[in-house]
C-alpha cells in the first residue's frame, strides 16, 4: 500500500505518470466518470482549508466516487483527545483513502503507519505539503512546458510555507533549477531543507531580502503569504507581515513569461491589480489541483486506466539508520508535543556532529 507524505515518496517517472494522466483527464473527462464509483475519500482536516479539502472532495466526486470527513479538530473526537493512530484505524473502517491535514508536523506520518488504507498528507504545520506540489508543477509543466532550466523564484515567508519545502525537495530533482530565495532574514529556509537538499545535491541557490532586485532573472515567482497561524509571538507577525506586496509596477521589471503562482490564499502579498497581468497563473493553479488530485487518487486506488497505468517502482528511501529514541524533539509544532504515547524517534544526520533527525517533523536535534 501507498501513502503521499512527501513529495519524494514518488518518483520523477510518477509524477511524469501522473502529469500525462491529468492532461488527458482534461482532455477526456467522461473517461474517469466512474472510475471510483463505490470508493470512498475521508478528508480528515484539523486545520482550516478551503482549496485542498474541496479540491479533494471535486477530485472523487467527478471520478464517481463518494466522500465522508470532518472539517475541523473540533467536530472530531480529536476534541476529546483521540489520537491520530486510533483516528486512522477508525476510519479505515469507513473509506478507502484518506486525507489529511493537520496543525502539528508529523500527524499524517503517524496516520501512515497506523493506516490499513492509503494516507495523503494534505498539509502538516510548517512541515510539506506534498500534494500542492503535485498542483504546482502540473501548472509549471502547462504554462512552460518543462519541469528543468529554469530559475525559480520563492518569495515570503519560506520558514513556515510548507508549500516551499516541499516544492523545493520536487523541482531538485531536475536538471538545471536554480533558486532565489527571497525573505526576511527571520523567515529564511529552514536548516534541514538547505543542507540536506540544495547542498547535498549541489543546487544553487541564493538568499535575498529584495524582490525588485531578484525579478529580471526570474523564470517562475512563487509567491507566499506570511503565516501568521505559525508565529510564536503576534508583534513578530505584526513587523513581518508586509515584507512583500507584489504590484503590477515592480512586473514591469519581470521577464514576459516570468509567471506568477501562489498556493493561495492570499493576504495582501499580490496586489489585486495583478490578477489581470496575463503572467498570474495563481487561479490556474486552483484548476490543476483538483485534476491532479484525481489522478493521485486513482494511483493510490490503482485505478489508473490504460494506457497510463504502467507499473513503475516506488522510490527507494534509505531508512537503514537505525531509529533512536534517547533524545528529544525541540520543534513546539512536531506531533509528539500533543501525543504523549508518541516515542520519540530520531535517524542519525550527521556522524560528525552527532547531529539526528526527528522522523515526524525532520527537525534537526544534536546528541550532547
Ligand atoms: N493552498 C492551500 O493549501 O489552500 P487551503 O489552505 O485553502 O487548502
Amino acid at each position: 500500500m501507498r501513502h503521499l507524505i512527501d513529495p519524494m515518496d514518488l518518483t520523477v517517472e510518477e509524477i511524469d505518470q501522473l502529469l500525462a494522466v491529468g492532461d488527458d483527464i482534461i482532455q477526456h473527462p467522461h473517461k474517469y466518470a466512474a472510475i471510483c464509483k463505490g470508493k470512498k475519500l475521508a478528508t480528515l482536516f484539523y486545520e482550516p482549508s478551503t482549496r485542498t479539502r474541496l479540491s479533494f472532495e471535486s477530485a472523487m466526486l467527478e471520478l464517481g466516487g463518494s466522500v465522508i470527513g470532518f472539517s475541523s479538530a473540533d467536530s472530531s473526537s480529536a476534541a476529546k483527545g483521540e489520537s491520530v493512530a486510533d483516528t486512522i484505524r477508525v476510519i479505515g473502517c469507513f473509506a478507502d483513502i484518506a486525507a489529511m491535514r493537520h496543525p502539528k508536523e508529523g500527524a499524517p506520518m503517524v496516520a501512515a503507519m497506523n493506516s490499513p488504507i492509503p494516507v495523503i498528507n494534505a498539509g502538516d504545520g510548517g512541515h510539506q505539503h506534498p500534494t500542492q506540489t503535485l498542483t504546482d508543477l502540473m501548472t509549471i509543466h502547462r504554462l512552460k512546458g518543462r519541469l528543468d532550466n529554469m530559475t525559480v523564484g520563492l518569495c515570503g515567508d519560506l520558514k513556515f510555507g510548507r508549500t516551499v519545502h516541499s516544492l523545493i525537495l520536487a523541482l531538485s530533482r531536475y536538471m538545471g533549477i536554480r533558486f532565489v530565495l527571497i525573505s526576511p532574514d527571520e523567515l529564511k529556509v529552514p536548516d534541514y531543507i538547505k543542507e540536506e537538499v540544495l547542498d547535498k545535491n549541489h543546487i544553487p541557490y541564493t538568499e535575498v531580502h529584495s524582490l525588485d532586485d531578484a525579478m529580471p532573472q526570474l523564470d517562475l515567482l512563487y509567491m507566499t503569504r506570511i503565516q501568521r497561524e505559525r508565529f510564536a509571538s503576534e508583534e513578530e507577525y505584526q513587523r513581518l507581515k508586509d515584507s512583500y506586496i507584489l504590484t503590477p509596477k515592480q512586473l514591469e521589471k519581470a521577464k514576459p513569461d516570468m509567471y506568477i503562482l501562489h498556493p493561495l490564499p492570499r493576504v495582501n502579498e499580490i496586489a489585486v491589480a495583478v490578477d489581470s497581468d496575463p503572467r498570474a497563473a495563481y487561479f490556474t493553479q486552483v484548476f490543476c489541483g483538483k485534476i491532479i488530485r484525481m489522478a493521485l487518487i486513482m494511483k493510490l486506488l490503482d485505478l489508473i486506466p490504460e494506457p497510463f497505468n504502467q507499473e513503475l517502482p516506488a522510490p527507494e528511501r534509505d531508512t537503514s539508520a537505525p531509529v533512536v529514541h534517547h533524545l528529544h524533539c525541540t520543534n513546539p509544532r512536531c506531533i509528539t508535543t500533543i501525543e504523549q504515547e508518541l516515542p520519540q524517534s530520531f535517524r542519525l544526520a550527521d556522524e560528525a556532529t552527532k547531529t539526528y533527525r526527528c522522523i515526524y517533523c525532520e527537525t534537526l536535534v544534536q546528541d550532547k
